[in-house]
Parts: C-alpha cells; structure tokens; sequence
C-alpha cells in the first residue's frame, strides 16, 4: 500500500470516528410519554362546564330533594384542593361548601396551620343535598366522582385534601378503610396525571368524636410539612 493510500485511509476513519463522536447524556429521569393538552380554555369556562353537566343531571335523587346546587368555594388558583363529601342543610340554603357547623371547624383547622380559607379551593364529592343528610349511596358517590375528577383535574392542584370516607371512596374505592389511611401521602391518578393526595378526618366526624381530633392535627402538620417542602404559596 502506497504512503499516500494509508493517509486518506486514516483521514477517512478520524472523519467516521469524529461523526461518530457524539456525545450522550443518560438520565434515569422516567420520560414524561403523556401529550399534555394544550390550555385552550381558561380554568373558569371549564369549570363552568363541568357545572352545567352538575346541572343537567337527569333521575338523580340528590337533585330532586335538594335546593341549591353547591359547586365550590375558593381560589380556583389555588394548590390546594379540598374534598368533603355533600352539602348539609346550611349548604343547600347557600349554595356554598362547608358553611355550617363542620365548615366553621374547618376553617379552624386551615387557620391552625395559617391558611385562609378563601385561599384554597373547597368542593364536595356531591354537589346537591342528600336527604335528611344521609351518607351519599355507592351509586351515587360514583355517578358524582367523574364530575369530581374532571374539577380536580382543571384545578390541577399540587395538594389535594380529601375529608371523610365518601371522598375517600370516590377516589379510592370502597375496599379501604380510612382509619388505616388517613395521615399518608399517596397518589392517585386522573387523566393521566399524578396527584399527591393526604386523606384525613372529616370536620363533621371531627365534631362528633372529640378525641379524634389529635390524629386530624397530626394530618394537618404533614400538610403543612409538605407545602413548606414544596415550597407553595397558599
Ligand atoms: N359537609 C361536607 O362534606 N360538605 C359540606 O359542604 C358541608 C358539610
């Protein structure tokens, strides 16, 4: 092989070896495989939406008993999202969430961790009275629970506070028992987007069994914990 082969030979490979060279840069971040929609719609025209579908319900128990429709409270802004589970009588009077007895609790229990009430986004499972203030049935919880994960997903809050088995159960399922789970960080998945969720007492259960109370003020301080890790302005 003449001289003059052997150095275009080694041209050549330090070309291939030099486009070869490329640089790649591993990461065991899991990779985000979910298209997020595009923000076409403001959060308060959606919300209005999910309300109208709230409205047009049709041979539902709840609606026919009740006065108001009781939709939410709140910051829609807010990062935190807080579940109950239907209107009471004062409620259904209002047409607002938690304004009674257990709503006067709860905005205690959000002040004890400084937290205005007007600064978080209250809703409820059911949004019209269920008669004499019965526990909403299974049917109902999940007939309501789709409305209910269409608002949580528009809220789109970093927190959401679910109180009480039925918001439990709408989200969870009725197989668990929320003396087991309350006061842990789970998740819980809507749409293909991951929520953090902490489900504790409710304020009205709260009400009723005082010595309750001290595992409901263990649940607020991990909350509080968690919006000072996250770093959220509530
Ligand atoms: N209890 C609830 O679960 N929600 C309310 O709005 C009031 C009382």
């Amino acid at each position: 092989m003449s001289k003059k082969l052997i150095n275009q030979n080694d041209i050549v490979k330090t070309e291939l070896n030099n486009s070869l060279d490329i640089e790649y840069i591993f990461s065991n971040k899991p990779i985000n495989r979910f298209k997020t929609k595009p923000v076409l719609e403001n959060k308060s025209s959606l919300l209005s939406k999910v309300k109208q579908k709230i409205m047009d319900i049709e041979n539902c128990e709840l609606k026919k008993n009740a006065n108001k429709l009781v939709f939410s409270d709140g910051d829609c802004q807010s990062k935190i999202m807080i579940v109950g589970e239907g209107p009471g009588q004062k409620e259904d009077e209002l047409g607002k969430p938690f304004v009674g007895d257990a709503g006067g609790l709860l905005n205690k229990m959000l002040e004890a961790i400084n937290i205005k009430r007007e600064n978080v986004y209250i809703t409820n499972v059911v949004n019209y009275r269920p008669p004499n203030n019965r526990k909403p049935e299974p049917s109902e919880i999940n007939r309501y629970s789709e409305f209910l994960k269409e608002h949580i997903s528009i809220i789109d809050p970093k927190i959401l506070i679910l109180m009480g088995s039925t918001a439990m159960e709408a989200l969870f399922g009725t197989k668990i028992k929320i003396s087991k789970e309350r006061g842990v960080w789970k998740d819980v998945i809507i749409n293909n987007k991951t929520y953090l969720v902490m489900v504790t007492f409710h304020p009205a259960y709260l009400l009723r069994q005082a010595d309750q109370k001290k595992y409901s003020w263990a649940d607020l301080k991990e909350i509080k914990k968690k919006i000072d890790e996250l770093k959220l302005k509530i």
